[in-house]
């Protein structure tokens, strides 16, 4: 009875063993063993025929037998039901998990950021001023009436005859003085638009706007502010040169060119065989701008300058083609 109890026990495991996860094949091997017509109930039966003396031993190892049976289709019918679950939705937990993108600022925005951070170590605060202007503060302030030639300079996107889509920064100058006193410093970056529209022109593009006015401010203080600012931005080696220009808000005025950052100014495509970049236009406030704001061009002296942003940003960064700036490409963004 042992033996045939043994062998039973054997046959079973490896008969499930070899079932893999069918839970069908699992319930008719279960029949076939532990069913009431089956392998163990067939030697239950055979315990009639086990002499007396033998027959409690040889029930106590039917009964041992029957909840080991018992116990090996339980588990492996948990095993088949893991399985399934598992080929359902397989987990692999060596997958790395999904890191968010991250975004970053716009290139525009590091070069206004960088620019303002530059003005404000030399004392500049940071201002605005609004986009949607007064013809008054975009031009007539600015020594530019409404007949002077300077305006054709500007193509101007006109809401009304006396509202403008500022088509500089320079307004913000004219609202500073009018609500400070000297002595002023201050650095002005802001959206500006002109009706213009080619390979090196955007209708909206961006300038920073810089203003110092008090007693005694020379040109020498201009000369100074901006050395170092190019020094900064662009490093102490970099060459640059005040050129004598024309604006009708400062007398006298100078634009500052930078030695070609693509070439060091041995003249090449960039800077058409120059040598060198135009980066900025400044100049010592013109005495008939004080007018407009109430101050006594005898009794203070500033300077002010502007800049376009996009510029900066293409000769720092080596960008040849401004319309990459507006595109949103982030293959392009991304070096940034
Ligand atoms: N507003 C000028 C422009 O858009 C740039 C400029 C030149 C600003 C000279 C200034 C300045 O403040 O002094 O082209």
């Amino acid at each position: 009875m042992k033996e045939a109890v043994q062998n039973l026990l054997d046959t079973a495991s490896s008969e499930v063993s070899g079932l893999g996860d069918d839970p069908k094949a699992l319930d008719q091997a279960r029949v076939k063993f532990l069913g009431r017509k089956g392998e163990l109930a067939q030697l239950f039966k055979e315990l009639g025929r086990v002499p007396e003396q033998e027959r409690r031993e040889a029930g106590r190892i039917l009964n041992e037998a029957k909840a080991k049976l018992e116990a090996i289709f339980s588990d492996a019918l948990e095993d088949s039901r893991k399985l399934a679950a598992g080929k359902r939705e397989p987990i692999d937990v060596t997958v790395p998990g999904r890191v968010p993108r991250r975004g970053r600022l716009h290139p525009i925005t590091q070069v206004a950021l960088e620019i303002t951070r530059i003005f404000n170590w030399l004392g500049f605060e940071t201002v605005e001023g609004p986009e949607i202007e007064l013809d008054y503060y975009n031009f007539e302030a600015l020594n530019i009436p409404k007949d002077h030639p300077a305006r054709e300079m500007q193509d101007t996107f006109y809401i009304s005859e006396d509202v403008v889509l500022r088509t500089h920064t320079s307004p913000i100058q004219i609202r500073t003085m009018e609500k400070r006193r000297p002595p002023i410093r201050v650095i002005a970056p802001g959206r500006t638009y002109r009706c213009d529209s080619d390979v090196t022109h955007t209708p909206m593009f961006h300038q920073v706007e810089g203003l110092m006015v008090g007693k005694g401010v020379s040109f020498g203080d201009l000369k100074g502010v901006l050395t170092t600012f190019v020094h900064q931005m662009f490093g102490p080696d970099v060459g640059l040169r005040f050129r004598p220009s024309f604006f009708p808000f400062t007398e006298p005025s100078a634009e500052v060119d930078i030695q070609c950052v693509m070439c060091r100014g041995q003249g090449c495509r960039v800077c058409s065989q120059t040598g060198w970049l135009e980066i900025l236009g400044s100049g010592m406030v013109d005495p008939e701008v004080y007018k407009y704001v109430g101050y006594d061009p005898e009794e203070v002296t500033g300077f002010a300058f502007g800049m376009g942003i996009e510029r900066i940003a293409m000769l720092k960064f080596g960008i040849d083609d401004l319309r990459l700036f507006f595109e949103n490409d982030l293959r392009f963004l991304n070096h940034f």
